[in-house]
């Protein structure tokens, strides 16, 4: 048996038995003062283990406290497995090493700065790796400045109709509904959604296959989660959105920059053997940022080899309510029946992008397997938010709202067009059809991109640079995005005169 020593008593000149605790106003009470400075002196290893801690009497006496506050302290500390209470006394538990601090540090009874090893800690090589692939590509900005690609027209937002939706969808909801929802989100509005794709958008679906997301951001990441092991190929356009080089990277896929032209995605033909995709990412109704659309020939072309590959497209239709000429642009997920698409759509652009909701449409052939598990892997939450916005598109204020932003934003469109026509006074190639909330100008490429937009946020406009979009910028990637959403007609002579001024003064 092996012999036990004699546990060490504490220093009888100890500062934690001898300078007082804090009184008067302000002044936390007592007991958990002392609770406090011996939590700390335990975890800095001024109490070692083992070591034996002052009667209770003894102690109370020396600070000139109640007893019973000290003997409380200790119940505390004994519950938390700071200390251990037996017939001895109490002594200092066996703890594994000390968080901080020499031995000589103060005792005091202020809370001492945490000794923040978490931060400090080195990742795994391959983790920071992966987390250095997500790097900010676009400088901190407020989105709500005038020319922010994608913001819509905050202001012009229907508030008393959403506020009045969303008294009803309180009004009847019972208090169950302040619980977990349905994990793919609530049915209303799967329901609401379904129907809307299938008439708008001409998109196969029903609502058991459509998932309720946190924007199409969380639409992306799902995909990533549901579809991809680390290392995978995921092929995304170029220059392309952001977020889903983000999500990708986020899993740790290997990303593969596809180029696009006028036509949309340009897929060369020897990259299905070289670098087999899992996940192709397009937004084919109105490429972001080019404005380009997707050719029929190439839709079909890319649903055949992707079928044929095992590969599964990802379809952002993040902005396509808004076609300011000619008919909509059906969905490709529509054009032939069990197609490898995974649909993703977003409430951000429609309504307002604060609200986070967002939506995924499984292939049938992919729901069965997957539904089982994504049900387990989420929570459903934002209950309200979502039976608010089932009602305003069940009442019509959804299609409503849609209309009169269509006609707005036709609109200002058209203004930006007329006055980059007349007060650019710069070289310049507008890229892409007449739809959505931005419009992109390509620039010569001897006026850089990123100098104007630096110049441009100084004045308050907010575009963004085209060759921020691109993985590896080229030389015809140099150019403006420039958005309408929430920039009134009136402004754009002056702020167009203005970026033309920029970019003579960023000529190299
Ligand atoms: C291509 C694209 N997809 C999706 C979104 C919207 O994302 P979310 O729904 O996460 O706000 C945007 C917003 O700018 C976008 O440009």
């Amino acid at each position: 048996m092996p012999t036990q020593t004699p546990s060490p008593n504490l220093p009888a000149d100890s500062a934690l038995l001898s300078s007082p605790l804090a009184r008067g106003p302000g002044a936390l009470p007592r007991q958990r003062q002392l609770i406090q400075r011996l939590k700390q002196a335990i975890l800095a290893g001024q109490l070692p283990a083992g070591g034996k801690l002052p009667s209770s009497r003894a102690l109370s006496e020396d600070l000139a406290i109640s007893r019973n506050t000290v003997l409380i302290a200790y119940e505390q500390l004994t519950a938390e497995g700071y200390v251990i209470a037996d017939r001895q006394g109490t002594r200092v538990a066996p703890l594994s090493a000390p968080l901080s601090a020499p031995q000589s540090a103060p005792l005091s009874t202020a809370p001492q700065p945490s000794a923040n090893r978490t931060a400090q800690r080195a990742l795994p090589p391959a983790t920071a790796t992966r987390l250095s692939r997500i790097v900010a590509t676009r400088a901190p900005s407020d989105s709500s400045l005038p020319m922010t690609p994608g913001t819509p027209a905050l202001t012009q937002f229907p508030l008393n109709a959403w506020r009045r939706a969303q008294d009803r969808a309180l009004h009847a909801a019972p208090a169950t509904t302040l619980g977990y929802g349905h994990p793919i989100g609530e049915p209303a509005l799967r329901e609401a959604i379904a129907q809307y794709l299938r008439v708008s958008r001409g998109v196969h679906c029903d609502a058991s296959r459509i998932i309720i997301t946190e924007g199409a951001q969380g639409a992306l990441a799902l995909c990533v989660q549901l579809l991809t092991n680390p290392g995978d190929t995921a092929w995304l356009e170029d220059p392309g959105y952001r977020g889903a080089k983000s999500a990708f990277h986020g899993g740790d896929l290997n990303v593969v920059a596809m180029r696009v032209d006028a036509d949309g995605i340009v897929i060369p033909e020897d990259a299905w053997r070289t670098q087999p995709p899992r996940l192709i990412q397009t937004t084919p109704t109105h490429q972001y940022p080019t404005g380009a659309v997707l050719s029929v020939a190439r839709r079909l072309d890319l649903l055949e080899r992707a079928r044929r590959a095992g590969a599964w497209i990802i379809e952002d239709d993040y902005d396509s309510e808004f076609r300011h000429q000619g008919e909509p642009i059906a969905a490709m997920q529509g054009l032939v029946s069990d197609a490898p698409v995974l649909y993703v759509g977003t409430f951000s652009k429609t309504l307002f992008p604060a609200l986070r909701l967002g939506f995924l449409v499984l292939p049938e052939a992919l729901a069965q397997t997957a539904l089982p598990s994504v049900v387990e892997m989420l929570r459903g939450g934002h209950r309200l938010e979502q039976l608010t916005l089932a009602a305003f598109i069940d009442n019509g204020q959804f299609s409503r709202h849609l209309g009169r932003m269509r006609r707005l934003y036709r609109d200002r469109q058209a203004a930006l067009r007329e006055a980059l026509a007349t007060h650019f006074r710069v070289d310049h190639e507008v890229l892409g059809g007449h739809s959505g909330l931005h419009l992109t100008v390509r620039l010569p490429p001897d006026m850089p991109d990123q100098a104007i937009v630096a110049q441009a946020r100084q004045v308050g406009m907010n575009p963004s640079a085209l060759s921020s979009f691109a993985m590896a910028p080229r030389p015809e990637d140099n150019g403006l995005v420039i958005g309408y959403g929430n920039t009134s007609a009136d402004h754009f002579p002056t702020m167009i005169k203005r970026l033309g001024d920029f970019a003579r003064q960023a000529r190299r």
